[in-house]
């Protein structure tokens, strides 16, 4: 199929788009680059022996949305374009509402004037709110305890109202769960400008030496060893259930699907900092200090729905996760190159 894939420079967009692209589909990406960087693109390029199309711009700007939308007689489109700092949002709640939703509106209405109505959309189990019952089912009700996590609840809800008003949309929700990770070759990976804002991402500026020691953001919690469960997801994983999505889209029935995409395995801070240790081979530095707020204690997937209908299973193992991860940052200790 011939696929836009919005973001597609960022990093799980840059996963997906080397597996669109293995799995033979035609891909181009835009890509504001407002949190990635343009060195990606040979990157991609190296992997997949592909040139890849790439519009530089912001998809909130709806005349070349149109534009590109009216010309590329595209069959689908997978959105990841947006802004998805928990903090940021709570600190820039109209830049992240200006963003998430002016983008997911100007796409739309641009797909929808030219009759492309296949779309794969970046969901995110934030929306499962501050107290869900676990493990996270598709069906449970969606709410938010932050600006970014509204967008999202709201995106949701506006991809629903659509495919209400016009059945011959296929739309799919994927709600990740925590994606961490980096391509196996060691050349593509999670890049954070600033202060990573997440786990892994910062024990790897740690470990090859960015950072003096890890925080762990409250030791108290009542979990095993008191530090917070997540459901890490490999960012491979998760490009591959990208494209099972796509795949299901076309033999769905109904409108709209939501899946989850998670292991449906809760890892603890201190088992993530013990696999990332094994990784690198010594002990990395952290302290307990005080819990994070907004931060809920346990989180982790039902994936079966995905396992049943998209076909899909997450694979990798923490120890994947933390091997792929450190093979990238270490061969790439500053992230991409500017140029
Ligand atoms: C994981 C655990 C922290 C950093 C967020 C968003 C979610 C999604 C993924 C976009 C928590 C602890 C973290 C650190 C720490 N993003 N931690 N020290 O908060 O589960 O999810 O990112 O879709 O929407 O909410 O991920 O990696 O920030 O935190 O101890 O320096 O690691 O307290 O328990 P989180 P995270």
């Amino acid at each position: 199929m011939r696929v836009l894939v919005t973001g597609g420079a960022g990093y799980i967009g840059s996963h997906t788009v080397v597996q669109l692209l293995a799995a033979g589909h035609q891909v181009e990406v835009v890509d504001s680059f407002a949190n990635a960087k343009a060195s990606v693109v040979p990157r991609i390029e190296a992997l997949t022996g592909s040139l890849l199309t790439v519009h530089a711009f912001d998809v909130c700007d709806r005349d070349k949305t149109e534009a590109l939308l009216a010309g590329g007689a595209f069959e689908a489109v997978i959105h990841f374009a947006g802004f998805k700092a928990v903090g940021e949002s709570v600190a820039e709640p109209l830049s992240y509402y200006d963003n998430n939703l002016d983008s997911t509106l100007s796409l739309v209405r641009a797909m929808n004037r030219h009759g492309v109505r296949r779309l794969v959309f970046s969901s995110s189990a934030t929306v499962y709110g501050a107290d869900p019952e676990l493990p996270m089912r598709e069906e449970l009700p969606t709410s938010a305890t932050n600006p970014y996590g509204w967008t999202k609840v709201m995106q949701e809800q506006i991809l629903r109202d659509v495919a209400a008003a016009d059945h011959s949309w296929r739309i799919g929700l994927l709600r990740y769960f925590n994606p961490v990770g980096a391509h196996p070759s060691g050349t593509m990976g999670e890049d954070p400008q600033g202060n990573p804002n997440n786990l892994v991402p910062f024990i790897a500026q740690v470990a090859v030496g960015r950072r003096e020691r890890l925080a762990v953001f409250g030791g108290d919690y009542d979990t095993p060893d008191g530090t917070c469960l997540r459901d890490y997801i490999h960012v491979e994983d998760l490009a591959a259930g990208h494209v099972a999505a796509l795949h299901r889209l076309q033999a769905m029935a109904e409108p709209v699907g939501v899946w989850n995409l998670g292991t449906g395995q809760g890892t603890s801070v201190l088992e993530m900092v013990a696999a990332f240790s094994r990784a690198v081979g010594r002990d990395l530095p952290y302290d307990i200090v005080e819990r994070r707020a907004g931060d809920i204690a346990v989180s982790y997937a039902d994936p079966s729905r995905a396992h049943a209908e998209l076909g899909w299973r997450a694979v990798k193992s923490v120890d994947d996760m933390c091997a792929d991860a450190w093979r990238w940052q270490s061969a790439n200790p500053q992230g991409y190159p500017d140029a």
